[in-house]
């Protein structure tokens, strides 16, 4: 089922969402949310999804680029990733700014400063422990959708407003002098 993204100004948007326990994520109906989430991130044509953006404050984040993805058509490919209960254990010192956008902030796109690499713990939608580094694309991702999980969107992040883009501008000023 393809749910409804909740958008800025919802409460929910700026709530902590909560641990899952262990016993929590084989459940059927958690099964059924994330598969939930899996076709609502492609319906919006997004890169990631957390569970908050579709009013479940729960912690579970979603990711997945595909080739030639419609909105991030320049993004490498990054296979299907469920991430419950994720932590970032260890920031790069490299912080680079790039666009990002969001479901829950339709229509904008703005420069975000991120660490490059990142080491992330979590578990997997069938509850095993799962250890990684990630960087670049894969990084911006998980550091939005973790920060989702935690009431932030990347507006919060942007040091710099001047780059806040209507899609259409985006595309016509940015993308192209890219
Ligand atoms: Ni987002």
């Amino acid at each position: 089922m393809i749910l409804k993204a909740a958008l800025i100004g919802n409460p929910i948007i700026r709530a902590q969402a909560q641990s899952l326990e262990p016993s929590e994520i084989t459940l059927p109906q958690t099964q059924r949310l994330i598969d939930d989430m899996i076709k609502t991130m492609h319906e919006y044509d997004g890169v990631g999804i957390a569970a908050n953006q579709v009013h479940i404050g729960k912690r579970i984040a979603i990711l997945e680029v595909s080739d030639a993805h419609p909105r991030y058509p320049s993004a490498p490919k990054i296979s299907l990733q469920v991430l419950i209960n994720p932590e970032i254990i260890e920031y790069g010192k490299k912080i680079v700014a790039d666009w990002e956008g969001c479901l829950s902030v339709p229509g904008l796109r703005g420069q975000v400063p991120r660490s490059v690499e990142i080491r992330v713990r979590a578990l997997d939608r069938d509850g095993n422990r799962v250890e990684f580094t990630a960087d670049d694309f894969h990084a911006r991702i998980i550091q939005h959708e973790c920060d989702h999980l935690n009431g932030r969107v990347y507006l919060d992040r942007m040091n710099d407003l001047k780059t806040l883009s209507f899609l259409d501008e985006y595309r016509r000023y940015a993308q192209s002098g890219k």
